[in-house]
């Protein structure tokens, strides 16, 4: 094999590989964010969904409340009456509550003392009912107020409990009952999971889309996701049920799955910049999810739509003395945010879209045409709507078109080569989604096996190589909860206490770890390598560090091996280093206790004089680096 490693042909973009992340198998509720009280305010359809009464000796009671119109985004609370005895509410978390030992955690309530006097009891409990953790709280106002008390553990628990014990005589209002581990990432109040921050940083991802999705565009538009619901005050963020709330068998079965939105535009905008990721918010473009309801808004009722993209880009980059720059400097981020790219509609195709996205274009454009537009060409790779969207885009002012395939892991292999022949004077690609989905298993969608990660990877060299035409790609979906997930394959696995990458996860690691800042080819006889005897390869330049990364993939189940030559640099070190992905077993997959199954091994390699001498294990994606002078 030959590298050109002098002649690069394209830049990649610092945007190349990132990630997507939706509230998806409780991505974000229950996932990422670290609130681990289900149902903290009430709103759920069923108000008391998540939790139980403690019934001591029958002298208690729950009434809810609905103050209506007096405050419309969180109307519901909970009035507690007492009566000479211990009356409580127990809540059993999202699928049960992760609690460290030695840890401290923070509750918080907003209260209203009522008549009497009642005193706040505050129990951690284990899945067997045993105390691991306690703290009270006393001397409630009259009026609305948040009370905070912490405490340490005792114990860990995978499922723990909180328990909320009332004692005295008469009632007390009760709103927001909320537990936080005090380590958070960064350490911030209401704050986002730190082992699940950290795998996405380990990505070190140049762009995250946020904040889906089907869940952008709703069932039906009234429970689309809108951003100013979502940023503010917690309390005042309006619930609404998760479009991904739904009736299937375990584990998927999600009827108490709803978006409390406390990870909401602002926490995204933070959670980019922490990781240094650009950050892409994708808008609702006024129409719901096409494979629900397919509801839209009439083009003469889009202004309120397309004036939500114009404010989002006054919260993310106003001064603070805009309106909605305000609001972000009051929230703790008075420098900009830096917005640059916006997507209008997730997964959107037809002629009602490319009607409502010009719309959106011709506005944003006028006002702002500093900000790329992300248009999407819906979820069939190949086909007529497909190709109608592209079509409609290319006069148009798009920077990125958002295309999405989940397909078999065969597809992937094939369409290796599938950017070689984009043309190169119309939008740039944005690989938004994808993930290569077998057919192993029981349940209809396949497991994170590690013929899916190759399969991508092979796919991965085809992106790189034409990062002149591919700017940005994500896998999705990003997170899942063993015991909450609605869709699989996912990129990362979670319980209530830890987590895993996949194999996927590390075929992303290893790409995004190893971008390069410019394409050079490798060739085989002059020409690319994209499945001829099974063997994938593309090649970076990275003209910071003075190396060249080459991947290779060998999807073939017999080793094979190549001398490469490096043809118009000179080699620093006598020595070159390899990682190595593989597994002799296709369908191998990580798990939370074997969690290194299929994981990277980094190793040094001989080189002589200007060529490297590499063997590639069966089923294995290589990354080799040498440094160049
Ligand atoms: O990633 C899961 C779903 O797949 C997304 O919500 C949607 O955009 C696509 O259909």
């Amino acid at each position: 094999l030959t590298v050109l490693a002098n002649k690069p042909v394209a830049p990649v973009a610092p945007t190349m590989w990132g990630v997507f992340f939706e509230d998806i198998n409780f991505g974000a509720d229950g996932g990422l964010y670290a609130e681990l009280v289900k149902n903290r305010s009430f709103e759920f359809l069923n108000p008391m969904m998540g939790w139980k009464e403690l019934k001591q000796n029958g002298k208690g009671k729950t009434l809810i409340i609905n103050r209506g119109n007096e405050k419309p985004a969180n109307p519901r609370f909970a009035r507690i009456t007492v009566d000479s005895a211990q009356y409580g509410l127990s809540n059993e978390g999202f699928r049960g509550m992760g609690i460290q030992k030695g840890k401290q955690y923070n509750f918080s309530i907003l209260a209203k003392k009522g008549d009497g006097n009642i005193n706040v009891m505050i129990e951690l409990v284990n899945a067997t009912g045993k105390k691991i953790g306690s703290t009270s709280l006393s001397n409630f106002s009259g009026e609305w107020t948040k009370q905070t008390a912490s405490f340490t553990t005792t114990d860990t628990a995978v499922k723990g409990r909180l328990n909320v014990l009332f004692e005295g005589n008469g009632f007390i209002d009760v709103d927001m009952i909320s537990l936080f581990p005090q380590e958070t990432w960064k350490n911030r109040p209401n704050g986002l999971r730190a082992d699940l921050v950290q795998m996405l940083a380990d990505l070190k991802p140049g762009f995250i889309r946020f904040p889906g999705g089907c869940i952008v565009e709703g069932r039906e538009l009234q429970n689309r996701y809108q951003w100013k619901t979502t940023v503010g005050p917690i309390e005042d963020r309006m619930s609404i049920m998760n479009r991904w709330n739904v009736e299937f068998r375990a584990p998927r079965n999600a009827p108490d799955y709803f978006q409390s939105f406390g990870i909401g535009f602002y926490e995204y905008f933070q959670l980019a910049e922490d990781i240094g990721a650009e950050p892409l918010p994708i808008l609702n473009c006024g129409m719901a999810c096409q494979y629900n309801t397919g509801e839209v808004a009439q083009m003469d009722q889009l202004d309120p739509y397309v004036q939500d993209a114009l404010d989002l880009i006054e919260f993310a980059n106003g001064a603070v003395t805009t309106k909605w720059g305000k609001v972000r400097a009051d929230m703790g981020h008075p420098a900009p945010f830096n917005l640059k790219y916006l997507g209008i509609g997730n997964e959107q195709w037809d002629e009602q879209y490319i009607e409502r996205y010009k719309e959106f274009e011709k506005n944003l454009q006028q006002k702002h045409p500093e900000i790329v537009l992300v248009g999407s060409a819906g979820p069939s790779p190949n086909g007529p709507r497909f190709d109608y969207a592209w079509k409609e885009f290319k006069g148009s002012k798009a920077g990125l078109i958002d295309e999405h395939y989940y397909q078999s892991p065969e597809w992937f292999f094939k369409n290796a080569t599938r950017y070689d022949n984009y043309d190169r004077k119309g939008p740039k690609v944005f690989a938004g989604e994808y993930a290569a989905h077998g057919k192993d298993d029981t349940v209809t969608e396949s497991k994170n096996t590690w013929f899916s990660a190759l399969a991508e990877a092979a796919f991965m060299t085809g992106l790189e190589r034409n990062a002149d035409v591919v700017k940005m790609a994500s896998y999705a979906p990003l997170f899942a909860h063993v015991e909450a997930w609605q869709w699989r394959p996912d990129l990362i696995w979670f319980d209530n206490l830890r987590t895993v990458g996949t194999p996927n996860y590390y075929v992303q690691k290893l790409f995004a770890n190893n971008k390069g800042t410019h394409v050079i080819q490798v060739l085989q006889d002059g020409k690319v390598l994209a499945g001829k005897d099974s063997i994938y390869a593309s090649a970076v330049l990275d003209k910071t560090s003075g190396e060249v990364i080459i991947k290779l993939v060998n999807a073939a189940t017999a080793p094979t091996s190549y001398e490469i030559s490096l043809a118009g640099v000179k080699l620093n070190k006598n020595r070159a280093t390899i990682e190595v992905l593989t597994s002799p077993d296709a369908y191998a997959y990580n798990t939370l206790d074997q969690q290194k199954n299929i994981y990277p091994v980094q190793k040094t390699m001989g080189i002589k004089g200007n060529n490297i001498n590499v063997s590639l294990p069966p089923m294995s994606l290589n990354v080799i680096k040498v440094s160049i002078r």
